[in-house]
């Protein structure tokens, strides 16, 4: 049987902005959702109670939902696997998964015109160097998806890849696997959140090979690789509130903050303001309470 003791899981393998990724075995990890929180770039001195559990299980509910149009990671939820001796606090906020061999490509799905792509249009007219229609406004929905896929960096920026690009490192199958897959788990997931009251501006996926198969690996579709905004508040022709970190960039920016690390501590209204975001999400999204 195997065990995480304490020791693997206070030295994890891989430790990003938010989660954390540990060793299970050679064939398997354990990925922790945190209860870290970034914005503007930067994480935050404050952690949101229930945010990692949250994060952990809408992919999750993803990978569930999406897995016969391509398959996934997942093995289990943690906290399905006492085999691993995993603390219960810990353990639903992570779940267990193949470890694959990862291509090195952010696989971008957009479906309305904002962030990067408003920025590029707007001097512009185009997206990732394709053409839109003329009157678009920040906000609005492309009259198709785009791929828009970027390079994973290491350190620094992710930059623009171009079709081309991706398929000089994947190849042409893979590439083209790439691009139908992204779009068409996005195109599912937009339209069943967008009938449960949220808009899935845009997401990033990753995929992996295992086996020589293409599978999707890392968090699927949360507000974290994600613009989620809500239904009822979208107004185009503007920046549109964040369906969960708005509160904590209002806050933010009331309070002065320029955005250059470190962060102020976020005061006790808006951590549990913005709590309460998250748990709504993943209610309105999966229709189940939160374990
Ligand atoms: N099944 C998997 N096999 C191998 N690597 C994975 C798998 N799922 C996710 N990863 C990688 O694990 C890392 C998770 O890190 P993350 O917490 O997102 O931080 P960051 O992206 O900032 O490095 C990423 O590099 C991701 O590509
Ligand atoms: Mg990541």
């Amino acid at each position: 049987m195997i065990a995480i003791r304490e020791t693997s899981l206070s030295n994890p393998f891989h430790s990003g902005k938010v989660r954390d990724t540990y060793t299970v075995d050679g064939n398997t990890l354990l990925m922790v959702a945190t209860d870290r929180i970034s914005a503007f770039d930067v994480v935050l001195p404050t952690g949101i109670p229930d945010k990692g559990a949250v994060l952990n299980q809408i992919s999750a509910f993803w990978f569930s939902q999406t897995s016969q149009l391509i398959s996934n990671h997942l093995i289990a939820l943690a906290s399905d696997r006492p085999d691993l001796d995993i603390p219960p606090e810990i353990a639903r906020m992570a779940m267990v998964v193949k470890k694959a061999q990862r291509l090195d490509v952010e696989c971008v799905a957009r479906g309305h015109i904002t962030g990067s792509a408003w920025s590029e249009y707007r001097k512009s007219g185009t997206v990732q160097g394709q053409s839109m229609p003329s009157g678009m406004r920040d906000g609005d929905p492309f009259p198709e998806v785009l791929f828009t896929p970027t390079t994973k960096a290491e350190i620094g920026h992710d930059e623009n890849m171009s079709f081309d690009e991706v398929i000089d490192m994947v190849g042409t199958e893979i590439a083209n696997q790439l691009r139908d897959k992204t779009i068409e788990v996005f195109m599912y997931a937009r339209d069943y959140a967008e009938s449960k009251g949220i808009i899935i501006a845009d997401t990033k996926m990753e995929f992996g090979l295992i086996d020589d198969e293409l599978i999707l690996i890392d968090e699927l579709l949360t507000p974290d690789s994600s613009r989620f905004w809500d239904v009822g508040e979208y107004e185009p022709g503007k920046s549109q509130a964040s369906f969960d970190k708005q509160p904590v960039r209002d806050w933010l920016d009331e309070a002065g903050w320029d955005h250059e690390p470190p962060a102020p501590i976020l005061p006790d209204n808006v951590v549990e303001k913005t709590r309460e975001r998250y748990i709504e999400a993943y209610s309105k999204l999966t229709g189940a309470t939160l374990n």
